[in-house]
């Protein structure tokens, strides 16, 4: 049994692949995902998953709560961990241009377990950071819609649990459905295509970027230097302030950098993923940690970070200066556009690991059909909208955002694993993109993540172990038993 869950998939040459060619088959000779993405595509949609809720809602409460203005180390400190892993994630994506990103990578280098494994925690960095995200958006959404007194009443607005000290407390909501229908309308453009879906992120990136942009340039010139002094605040106990909330902070903002990964999930949809994978990986990771520390210097500047710690801090800061009142306006617009790529990258990266799980048989086939039409994995998209709206509109997601991060991590570090295995036991694949110093960046990407990791763990240990059983428990009741690699 042991042998078995050590079983790797053998890798498959990755010759050149030309637009338009299916590099990866579908079940029983069904119509394929289509490679249509470019260079540029790919970095905006590695952009329009990564900025979004980690930088319009977390940056505040990590500044406020642990680490006052020296959240822009935290988010270098993230960034350094991210960087590690997206070298690691270019290397196996040129390499392996498939759609089933960590959970491929892992099944070719450590094994189908921790392949299985490592899938299963990609469940809570897509699925769940997509219904964490929706609840932001409704969040921005209302706030919006407040400013002409058109916000929806709270029971329609919020969901009916809510989850504090270990137990759940009936809130006297009824149902988020805000964050139900963005769910139901991403899932619907998902559904249609990934040209369609790359068009309308490329649009959302676009607006997102020029605010963000706008922020900064206009925001510069409210800097009080004073609002910068003690730059790391005195520690207080804990975590609060002190090196130790930077560092507790760098887990916390490490949400903001999640999704370049996601771009690795299209690489069976690029049209040069040997060239462009790289580019779409890096690139957007690089745009976006420059944007972020420039951004995070401006608002600590704009306001006492005691005061930031609002769920809309950008929006807060501004408020301070009655002159950048339009621009307010144009910041809640664009994160509640800005949010909603994020859910749709994440809602079009979750149906395309199930796809690479289900063509491994470790996942019902359902989820491995493809679209006569779309070319689309059209089932997958809808099971995940159905559930990730579910999450969204009812459950309480407050904590998830530690739990969506420690599951990501996990993944990171083995992925970063999984390139340093490789250069031993397949010394001679051809690489396209090689992880400069690869013995010393790999190590320090494992060591990275997991130290990350750890800070959230030591608090929700619990949940995550919860997590790990139930997926133990799937895996050994199906998985196990329908593995075609094992079963050939
Ligand atoms: N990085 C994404 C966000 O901040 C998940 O919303």
């Amino acid at each position: 049994m042991f042998k078995n869950l050590l079983a790797t998939k053998p890798i498959a040459p990755a010759g050149h692949v030309d637009a338009g060619e299916p590099f990866e088959g579908s079940l029983d000779g069904e119509p394929t995902l289509k490679r249509t993405l470019t260079g540029t595509q790919l970095i905006m949609l590695g952009i329009g998953a990564v900025i979004g809720a980690g930088i319009f809602v977390l940056t505040g409460q990590a500044a406020a709560e642990y680490a006052g203005p020296a959240v822009m180390i935290s988010f270098i400190l993230a960034g350094i961990a991210c960087a590690f892993a997206g070298l690691c994630y270019a290397e196996f994506a040129a390499m392996l241009p498939v759609s089933g990103s960590a959970y491929s990578y892992s099944y070719a280098t450590l094994g189908e377990g921790v392949a299985w494994f490592i899938g299963w925690c990609l469940v809570l960095e897509y699925l769940f950071a997509s219904s964490t995200v929706a609840v932001g958006w409704s969040g921005y959404l209302n706030a919006f819609l407040s400013n002409f007194d058109l916000a929806l009443p709270t029971a329609l607005a919020s969901a009916p649990f809510a989850y504090e000290n270990g137990e759940f407390l009936h809130t006297g909501g009824i149902v988020n459905l805000p964050a139900v229908l963005i769910i139901a309308a991403v899932s619907a453009v998902g559904y249609v295509g990934i040209t369609q879906s790359a068009f309308v992120n490329s649009i959302i990136v676009a607006i997102k970027v020029s605010v963000i942009v706008l922020f900064i340039a206009f925001g510069i010139q409210y800097i009080d230097p004073a609002n910068w002094q003690p730059f790391i605040p005195p520690s207080e106990g804990g975590n609060t302030y002190g090196v130790a909330g930077v560092l507790r902070a760098a887990s916390v903002v490490f949400f903001a950098y999640i999704g370049f990964d996601a771009v690795s999930t299209a690489a069976g949809e690029a049209k040069n993923p040997q060239k462009d994978m790289p580019i779409g990986i890096l690139g957007s990771l690089a745009v976006c940690t420059v944007l972020y520390i420039v951004m995070c210097g401006v608002l600590t500047g704009m306001m006492d970070f005691r005061l930031l710690g609002t769920p809309e801090p950008v929006s807060t800061a501004l408020n301070n200066y009655p002159a950048l009142g339009w621009l307010q306006t144009l910041v809640e617009l664009a994160a509640i556009a800005g949010l909603s790529s994020v859910i749709l990258v994440m809602l079009m990266a979750q149906p395309r690991i199930f796809y690479s799980m289900a063509r491994d048989g470790l996942m019902p086939k359902l989820f491995g059909k493809v679209h006569r039409k779309y070319h689309t994995p059209y089932i997958g998209t809808v099971i995940v909208g159905i559930v990730a709206a579910a999450l969204a509109g009812l459950m309480p997601l407050g904590l998830l955002g530690d739990i969506v991060s420690m599951g990501t991590l996990l993944a990171f570090a083995t992925v970063c694993a999984g390139v340093m295995v490789l250069r031993f036991t397949k010394p001679d694949l051809h690489r396209p993109f090689r992880v400069p110093m690869a013995m010393v960046i790999c190590p320090l990407g494992v060591v990275s993540c997991l130290y990350l990791f750890s800070l959230p763990f030591a608090e929700h240990w619990h949940l995550l172990i919860g997590w790990i059983i139930i997926g133990a428990l799937i895996y050994a009741l199906y998985g196990y038993r329908h593995s075609k690699l094992r079963n050939a």
